[in-house]
């Protein structure tokens, strides 16, 4: 393939920001978009050759300004990286804000398609290209306490099988790649919102949710960033419409 040029959804920091450095150390142009504006500015210095666009992806016109933007800073789009997504509430459904709820859902299905519906044509014009879109295990599992951003993850893989069967004609593939626990700020979040809620420790926590796993240990978030560039790359034309776990093979959200 010649240089690919790839669109990461809020990737100024944590996974999106790995997947843009594994673009980028693979030859790829890459455009960056985040609503954290000193995290966008921090990325351009710490990734040379990193393009950066300040995005919220709850909002529909910053999606329908900035895909245009990113497709016209990089001369096309072949790779769109669906990274946008926030955690949510930790919080049993009937005590769910519903504007908690509606908050979840816009940007991580809503955004996605947003993005995704205006980045297509794009990928067609290019004559190949590839979808990857960061669902978790909480696309594979119910995840108590957690339902907005359960609902959501699972209906990425919706979108993402439907994008498969619309695309393959293009020569476009479409995969969801679901991580378990990945090492990181926003894992330490989650923790300590569980351990407030059960009354247990953080460690505790912790060890009980790596008790899942066959593998006792955090993913490491640039093993999923070579799984992306290796899902754009042409070794993977063949593999599309997929759900793919890297999660230390967990048995349970
Ligand atoms: N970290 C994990 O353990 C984990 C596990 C499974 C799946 N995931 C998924 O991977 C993706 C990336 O996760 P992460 O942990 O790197 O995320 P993160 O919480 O570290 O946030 C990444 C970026 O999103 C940006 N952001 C937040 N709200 C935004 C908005 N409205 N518009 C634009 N940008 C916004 C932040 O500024 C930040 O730079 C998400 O879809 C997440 O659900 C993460």
């Amino acid at each position: 393939m010649s240089k690919q040029r790839v669109l990461i959804t809020a990737g100024a920091t944590g996974i999106g920001r790995e997947i843009a450095r594994a673009f980028v150390e693979s030859g790829a142009s890459v455009f960056v978009c985040d609503i954290n504006r000193i995290a966008l500015a921090n990325i351009a210095e710490e990734i040379p050759g990193v393009l950066t666009g300040h995005c919220d992806m709850s909002s529909r016109s910053h999606i329908e300004r900035m895909v245009p933007e990113a497709a016209a800073a990089l001369g096309g789009i072949d790779v769109l990286v669906n990274n946008a997504g926030i955690a949510g509430p930790t919080a049993p459904t009937d005590e769910v804000d519903p504007d908690d709820w509606d908050a979840v859902l816009q940007v991580n299905l809503t955004g996605t398609f947003n993005t995704t519906r205006l980045a297509i044509p794009h990928l067609k014009t290019a004559g190949r290209g590839a979808i990857i879109t960061l669902s978790s295990m909480a696309g594979r599992f119910g995840y108590r306490n957690r339902s907005p951003y359960c609902a959501s993850k699972w209906a990425l893989i919706g979108f993402t099988k439907t994008l498969a069967l619309e695309l393959g004609a293009f020569n476009i593939t479409a995969n969801a790649i679901l991580p378990g626990a990945v090492q990181g700020e926003r894992l330490d979040k989650v923790y300590a919102g569980r351990a407030a809620l059960s009354g247990k420790s953080i460690e505790e926590v912790r060890r009980e949710a790596l008790a899942s796993q066959s593998i006792k240990q955090l993913v490491d978030p640039r093993d999923i960033a070579a799984l992306a560039v290796f899902l754009a790359s042409d070794a993977a034309k063949s593999i599309s419409g997929q759900a793919l776990p890297i999660d230390n093979d967990r048995q349970q959200a």
